[in-house]
């Protein structure tokens, strides 16, 4: 199958990387993407396949080789890109998914996926136990909280936590910076709280799904917290991440989930909820 990829920072790099290594068989990257052409062309002169460098979109669309598309750059790229690679007959996995906690953009490219008959991934990111989650809400949920530790620089150049006139560069013990729902802290934190919408899609919905985010001055990389409650019982589950060293905001797990993902979409077999 070929696959095209948006976005060659640090986990379109990684899985352009992986997928040239042939670390799942039968997927090919034949088109990369970025509106930093440069680092497409770059990322493009490494790999032994020697993927074609798209200058716009359409070069992705309208590429006959390609049926998967792999976003793996913004929340903007998401809702400026999304449904037109849907609607060209291609499939699509999204990293940026704190765009889909916008539930209008969500449907439509429900509705396109299903129209066009192509798949829609959004994989579990640097979380655990959205497994348990997905067989729980057969069931029923009725809670579900969030909590994010994250390191100070993930915060850098932040506007809401400016407008706060929250002072990190001083703090030396941790703080709440936010509390509140999925919904709001997607868009307040566009680049480092794309679980909070995974969480969300996989359970009640970016409204009722609460979320606190924290600046721990010691954490070296971002651990989060999933609390749910329903009929089946109680999960609490803790994952500490280690940064990928290409973009310290950017969980490592995040990229081997986009690859399992991928792994998922060719086995025949699959193994878990
Ligand atoms: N789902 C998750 O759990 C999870 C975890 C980490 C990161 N992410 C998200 O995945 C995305 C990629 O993360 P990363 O660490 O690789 O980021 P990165 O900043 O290292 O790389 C992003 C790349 O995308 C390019 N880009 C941005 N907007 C674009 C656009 N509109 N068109 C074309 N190219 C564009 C940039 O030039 C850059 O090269 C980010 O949105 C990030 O928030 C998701």
């Amino acid at each position: 199958m070929g696959v095209a990829i948006i976005g060659c920072g640090a986990i379109g790099s990684y899985l352009a990387r992986s997928l040239d290594k042939g670390i799942i068989e039968d997927l090919e990257v034949k088109v990369l993407y970025d509106k930093i052409l440069e680092r497409a062309r770059s990322l493009s002169s490494s790999l032994s396949c020697r993927p074609r460098i798209a200058e716009t979109l359409q070069d992705v669309t309208c590429s006959e080789d390609v049926s998967l598309v792999i976003e793996a750059a913004s929340q903007e790229a998401v809702r400026s890109y999304a449904l037109e690679i849907l609607e060209s007959g291609k499939s699509l996995m999204i990293m940026s998914v704190g765009a889909l906690a916008d539930p209008d953009l969500f449907r439509r490219l429900k509705k396109m996926a299903e129209t066009k008959g192509v798949r829609l991934y959004i994989p579990s990111g640097a979380i655990a136990g959205l497994d348990a989650v997905k067989a729980a809400g057969m069931a029923g949920i009725s809670r579900v909280t969030l909590t994010s530790r994250k390191p100070l620089r993930v915060f850098e150049g932040n506007p809401y936590i400016k407008s706060k006139g929250i002072d990190l560069s001083r703090l030396e013990e941790p703080i709440v910076v936010y509390e509140g729902s999925a919904s709001e802290a997607c868009r307040l934190f566009p680049f480092s709280i794309n679980v909070a919408a995974t969480l969300s899609l996989a359970s009640i919905g970016p409204e009722r799904v609460r979320v606190r985010i924290i600046a721990d001055p010691r954490a070296q990389g971002n651990i989060h917290e999933v609390v749910v409650e329903g009929d089946f019982g109680r999960l609490e589950c803790r994952t500490i991440n280690k940064p990928t060293p290409e973009n310290p905001k950017t969980s490592f797990l995040a990229a081997l989930s986009a690859l399992a993902t991928l792994k998922k979409a060719v086995d025949k077999v699959h193994i878990g909820t």
